[in-house]
């Protein structure tokens, strides 16, 4: 079947509301702790993402029955036999490694495949795998795949990670949930779905406390319990909305977020020139003037300025007056919009670390590539602010985090279609 593209008609200043999904990094994490007990957990802001839909399919082979009822999904985790992982399902998505701890929670055993690379560089996994060993698990490694086992419960643990990884937080916050005794985490990270999976897991029954600060306590018990959970907006999501009003001029009101998660974020586009309100759940951001050049930003952990806003505003950049310059320093290589977006008539030299954004006077649509998930989202970007027409292949990694952003978008006039 010939892959769908999206077609995009730029030029158009966004104009109305937006709403935006539940955050992906912090389903997934909490759908994995649905199985660590035999109850059935209900979970609501849940997005319908191709990632979330992977997730889903990895409960449902290891025994679990899930059901979705529009955002709201139910994992009934009473039947939950298996232990493994297929290689198929870890390539599906890397992040299927956060499913370790929890299903070594419920069962004390589980294989699977390391998780390859990704688009964005090696992801490695030794931070993950180091700490769980502290918490009792023996791990065998052959031929690629994880063989890892627990006699008896997780043992409590004092662990201090070398850098503040999320899904090596996320993994030691699940396995500790029903350890024997309390585990510490210094150096956690200090990321929102932290906090969100730590409300949820201390709604089973667990008691987490200090997350979001950079030492997390986790009291487990070897009786979780059932619960539903609302989960929480998606910043990145509200970012690459808050991108599509700054590059193309106009103002939209983003409903449904947390500004209080996006400082960092919030300051880059006042920095560009953009008026962003933050209120309580919505943010109302207006790009009325011409975008200016932001002299240098840098990704960093949270609180910091997210990498995974950075190429959003890489293409927000393109358009604004003067020379920007990002450095990347959490992932190797997550500059892969720029060849793309140059190809949209941008002028952006990225080279390592570091990339070099010359404003332009306009951009002109082409056909591009997305090539990951968010250098994916930049494109969009790029094509609603190219004159004429803009074609987007490879957007089944768009459709990993973001619902149908055609029609988000088309609400707000732009001209953009699936076909
Ligand atoms: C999470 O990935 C997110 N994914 C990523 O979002 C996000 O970019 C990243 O956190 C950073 O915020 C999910 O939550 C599903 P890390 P994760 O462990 O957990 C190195 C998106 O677009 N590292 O915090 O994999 C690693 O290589 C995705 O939604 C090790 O060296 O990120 C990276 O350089 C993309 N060893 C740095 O730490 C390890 O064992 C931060 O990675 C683990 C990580």
């Amino acid at each position: 079947m010939l892959e769908s593209k999206l077609y995009i008609e730029g030029g158009r200043s966004l104009q109305g509301e937006i709403s935006v999904s539940g955050a992906k990094n912090s389903s997934l994490p909490i759908l994995a702790a649905a199985l660590m007990h035999g109850g059935t957990s209900v979970i609501h802001n849940c997005p319908t993402l191709s990632d979330v839909y992977s997730a889903l399919r990895i409960l449902s082979s290891l025994g679990c029955k899930c059901k979705r009822e529009g955002k709201t999904v139910t994992v009934d985790a009473k039947n939950v036999t298996g232990c493994e992982i297929s290689e198929a399902l870890m390539r599906e998505m890397r992040s299927s490694i956060v499913f370790l701890g929890a299903i070594l929670s419920r069962t004390h055993r589980c294989r699977l495949s390391f998780p390859g690379g990704c688009e964005l560089g090696p992801r490695p996994i030794d931070i993950h795998l180091h700490a769980l060993k502290k918490l009792g698990v023996k791990i065998i490694e052959d031929h690629g795949v994880l063989d890892c086992s627990l006699t008896g419960r997780p043992q409590a643990a004092d662990i201090t990670l070398p850098l503040p990884s999320v899904g090596a937080t996320e993994n030691i916050m699940l396995l500790a949930a029903t350890g024997d005794g309390t585990t510490v985490i210094r150096n956690a990270a200090k990321e929102p779905e932290i906090c969100d999976l730590a409300s949820f897991l201390t709604s089973c029954g667990a008691q987490v406390t200090g997350a979001g600060s950079t030492t997390v306590c986790i009291k487990g018990t070897e009786s979780l319990h059932p619960s539903a959970h609302t989960v929480m907006p998606d910043r990145i999501v509200a970012a690459t909305y808050m991108g599509a009003a700054a590059i193309t001029g106009g103002e939209l009101m983003i409903n449904h977020v947390t500004p209080s998660d996006m400082y960092s974020t919030m300051a880059v586009f006042e920095q560009m020139g953009c008026g962003v309100y933050p209120y309580s759940d919505r943010i109302f951001i207006t790009a009325k003037k011409p975008l200016k050049a932001v002299k240098t930003i840098r990704t960093t952990f949270y609180p910091g300025f997210p990498t995974d806003c950075q190429p959003i505003v890489m293409a927000a950049l393109c358009k604004a007056k003067g020379t920007s310059m990002i450095v990347e320093n959490i992932f190797e290589n997550r500059f892969r919009a720029a060849d793309e977006l140059n190809r949209l008539g941008a002028d952006i030299k990225a080279e390592g670390k570091v990339a070099v954004i010359e404003g332009v006077k306009a951009l002109s649509g082409a056909s591009v590539m997305a090539h990951d998930l968010r250098a994916g989202a930049a494109l969009v970007l790029g094509g609603l602010a190219a004159e004429g027409t803009t074609t987007i292949s490879n957007i089944a990694y768009i459709d990993r985090g973001y619902e149908s952003i055609e029609r988000e978008l088309s609400a707000c006039g732009a001209l953009i279609k699936r076909m």
